[in-house]
């Protein structure tokens, strides 16, 4: 099939309104839920939120625009857009593809403990905000060797029956109303937590920075962070770029999906962290902080019952809106470059994912001995290699594709639709791209890999 022909019958999204909606459906997901909160707990709170708003600056808006321009120039996948431009390079993109695939298997097995959690809301068992028992709750469910791999099936198995009715099909109608419902929960959420008594203690400890608490490693987790939860150094916002009109305006989603996606990320350290000061829980408990701590907050709500359901429903549903872009990444990939059907290329791509997601899942429970890197099973390495070395250097890697290789004066005329649109910050980006990004990446990544190694 030439080129051209391929173009024509390319999907593209039926609005702007859409296509913001259901990129900012890809960045919304557990990273904001699930992984800003525990992070921000577990690499001193106040310092990290700091360092991830400033590196969301620096790099974040930035990389953004980046994938976006390329992706809708090229009208390509993740790989093929670098092949367009560079044959040279095509294995950036094979990177990032990579990194989608690492990064679903235990994406998946935590969708799964959200469904378990929907499941626990329904039958009743936030009534009490007991930690050790709401602990205790969690640590059996995610230890248990056959039942989360049964929810990690039935997550993969709602993900691939979305990515399967196609782009507008399925994506665009999901995103469109239930994110602003997730946004009105969660800000419900957060005000009941932020009063609870002795909470004040935790909505310090999130917003006022300790500096003294910042090393390599706190950078490293805020720029893995900041690439994990934007949906960046992977190609997936090139793949999403790539389907959107040419008359659009980039610049404008390249700032409001970011700023939708952090507003979420706080409001989530907002309801999480104050109710974990709040309860006398340890805030650097790790994965399992949202879960334990909010059913102690939804018991302490009227209706909270309710309340609970219908919170991890929507959950799931951001979660699922992340988890169809990276597997969409793999499966544009597929049917572009390798020209497979929509339902093939899905279908086995999902049953590969699911099935390295088995041990993922295994390595928490019944495998939790077993190591991998030091002091990580196969669950923190998948998550270690994808969030904090794949994406880093994917997005580094970009950037010096795009200001050295492609040039920034192509980039520019595409970012700018031809020049029509008025692009202040032009040179501000240039040199972003150019410089800025690629060395503070660099210098992050050796020093955060130092001070978790070494
Ligand atoms: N950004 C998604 C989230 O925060 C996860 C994701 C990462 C999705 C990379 C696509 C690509 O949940």
């Amino acid at each position: 099939m030439s080129n051209l022909q391929e173009k024509k019958q390319r999907e593209q999204w039926s609005s702007r309104l859409g296509f913001v909606l259901a990129a900012a459906g890809s960045a919304i997901g557990l990273g904001n839920l699930w992984r800003f909160p525990y992070m921000a707990g577990q690499n001193g709170g106040g310092a990290f939120v700091a360092v991830y708003l400033g590196l969301l600056v620096l790099v974040g808006f930035t990389i953004m625009l980046a994938e976006l321009t390329l992706g809708r120039y090229t009208q390509l996948n993740a790989i093929g857009a670098y092949k367009k431009i560079s044959e040279k390079w095509a294995w950036v993109g094979a990177l990032g593809v990579l990194a989608g695939f690492m990064i679903l298997s235990f994406y998946s097995v935590v969708g799964g403990w959200v469904i378990n959690y929907v499941i626990k809301a329904l039958t009743g068992a936030f009534n009490t905000a007991d930690m050790d028992a709401l602990g205790g709750m969690f640590g059996s469910m995610i230890t248990n060797p056959f039942s989360p791999i049964f929810y990690h099936a039935i997550f993969m198995i709602l993900t691939l029956g979305i990515v399967l009715g196609g782009i507008k099909g399925g994506i665009e109608k999901y995103s469109k109303i239930l994110m602003p419902a997730l946004f009105v929960m969660l800000f419900a959420i957060m005000l009941r937590s932020v009063t609870l008594p002795g909470a004040m203690e935790g909505v310090k400890y999130f917003l006022v920075p300790d500096w003294n608490a910042i090393d390599g490693g706190v950078i490293l987790a805020a720029l893995g962070q900041v690439f994990f939860s934007l949906s960046l150094g992977m190609g997936c916002m090139v793949t999403y770029g790539s389907y959107i009109k040419k008359d659009e305006n980039l610049l404008k989603s390249a700032l409001s999906v970011p700023l939708l996606d952090t507003g979420a990320a706080l409001l989530a350290g907002l309801a999480i962290l104050p109710a974990v000061f709040a309860f006398g829980f340890d805030p650097a408990e790790g994965p399992g902080l949202v879960f334990v701590t909010l059913p102690a907050v939804f018991s302490q709500m009227p209706l909270g019952g309710l309340f609970g359901v219908a919170f991890f429903l929507l959950v799931l549903f951001a979660a699922l809106t992340s988890a169809i872009s990276l597997l969409e990444v793999v499966v544009a990939y597929v049917i572009d470059e390798w020209k497979w059907t929509r339902k093939k290329a899905t279908l086995v791509i999902a049953g590969v994912i699911f099935l390295v997601g088995v041990p993922a899942s295994l390595s928490i429970g019944p495998w939790s001995g077993f190591h991998i890197l030091p002091n990580m099973g196969i669950f923190d390495t998948l998550d270690f290699i994808s969030g904090k070395v794949l994406l880093p250097l994917g997005g580094m890697l970009l950037a010096i594709f795009l200001g050295w290789v492609w040039g920034m004066e192509n980039a520019i005329k595409e970012a700018t639709n031809d020049g029509k649109l008025n692009f202040a910050l032009a040179g501000v980006w240039t040199i972003l791209i150019k410089y800025i990004a690629p060395v503070a990446i660099a210098v992050v990544f050796v020093q955060g890999i130092i001070s978790t190694f070494f």
